[in-house]
């Protein structure tokens, strides 16, 4: 089975896989991270949400949120907010930026968020959902995008009646992450609703919640008819997934990278992080990475313990790099290690001998 495209008003998603917004981790450098990873097996990558507050009142902040680099086309930039005005101000700011769509965020449980009626907070009052919904589609000229939970509650789920109003105003896409605001992110995400939502719809519906691997994603499409998948966490200690996913669905083996595949993509990321970010604050991000990563390696805790103590993003590297060629992985994909790891083949780490 190849992964259907779908369009959003004249943006094509191809295929049909989609890079999920994730506050303080989707940010420019990430995205490209994972369109460098996955390549063309990502469709559409979405940033982390942006204060409309901030981007209105030029907020440094937002407006970094904002940036984007050429390579992550199509990209879409996530703004929240609860004020019509300021959304449809906000969304030509974003058209302006030359992003291909704006999305709307309506999913947010943040309490600071919610309080003051943005994000999941929205679910709870369609009218001014709508009326943000009209000014904002009628400000721009680009897609604006609706992104949301399935409702307030289990006892308020109003994802169908949503739908109505996405559709009546303009709005050329929705996003569905299947599980309510009182629910955050415990038990598992409801595909049924998005499924009745992409038989209803006459736009695209796009399935957010719980896909971690090509057997997931395959069962949402089939599962729901919708028409793209997103997907979040799958992608922070993996940003391969795409990439992996398209190969099991076309019936190819999935790509596995090797470490010294992985060390590459760090280092470029590393590249992408200094170019993006002051210097003080680029270490912390790619410690931040590294950390994800090296979960499962041999000595994984020594090598997580060493990159902690420098603040210089360049030795981190080489001690990684060093780490992986003592245990002899350097050129080990993660079936390799986990299969020697099994066989108890690596030695003890020092951590572990000291314990
Ligand atoms: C760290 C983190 C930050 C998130 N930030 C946002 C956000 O800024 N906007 C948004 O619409 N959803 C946000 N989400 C929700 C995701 O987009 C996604 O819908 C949810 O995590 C379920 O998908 P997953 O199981 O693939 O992670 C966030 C999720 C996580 C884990």
């Amino acid at each position: 089975m190849s992964i259907p495209a779908f369009d959003i008003g004249p943006v094509r998603v191809d295929p049909g896989l989609l890079l999920a917004p994730m506050s303080g981790v989707t940010d420019s450098p990430f995205r490209r991270l994972v369109k460098r990873c996955s390549g063309d097996s990502v469709g559409l990558l979405v940033s982390e949400f942006i204060s409309i507050e901030g981007l209105t009142r030029k907020i440094m902040r937002s407006q970094i949120r904002m940036m984007f680099h050429p390579e992550e086309r199509p990209v879409s930039i996530q703004i929240f907010g609860s004020d019509a005005d300021l959304m449809a101000e906000a969304a030509k700011i974003v058209e302006d930026s030359g992003a291909e769509m704006v999305d709307i965020n309506c999913g947010c449980p943040a309490p600071k968020v919610v309080k003051r009626g943005g994000g999941a907070g929205l679910l709870q009052n369609l009218p001014r959902l709508e009326n943000i919904l009209e000014k904002t589609v009628s400000a721009v000229s680009i897609p604006v995008t609706v992104k949301i939970r399935n409702g307030w509650c289990s006892e308020s789920l109003n994802a169908m009646e949503t739908l109505k109003i996405v559709e009546g105003s303009g709005a050329q896409s929705l996003a569905v992450h299947g599980r309510t605001r009182i629910q955050l992110y415990r038990g598992e995400a409801d595909w049924n609703i998005i499924g009745e939502l992409a038989s209803e719809a006459s736009i695209p519906i796009i399935g957010s919640g719980d896909v971690l691997t090509a057997a997931d994603a395959r069962g949402r499409f089939e599962q729901t008819g919708c028409s793209g998948v997103m997907i979040g966490r799958g992608a922070i200690t993996n940003p391969w997934i795409f990439r992996q996913i398209v190969d099991e669905m076309e019936g190819r083996e999935a790509f596995d990278p090797t470490w010294r595949e992985k060390i590459d993509a760090i280092e470029a990321y590393r590249g992408m992080l200094l170019d993006f970010y002051p210097e003080k604050v680029a270490p912390g991000r790619l410690k931040m990475m590294l950390s994800r990563l090296i979960k499962g390696i041999p000595g994984a805790a020594d090598i997580r313990r060493d990159c902690m103590r420098t603040h210089d993003p360049f030795e981190m590297l080489e001690l990684l790099t060093a780490h992986c060629d003592r245990f002899g992985i350097l050129d080990m994909d993660s079936a390799g290690i986990t299969e020697r790891l099994r066989r108890r083949e690596f030695p003890v780490p020092s951590s572990a001998q000291a314990a």
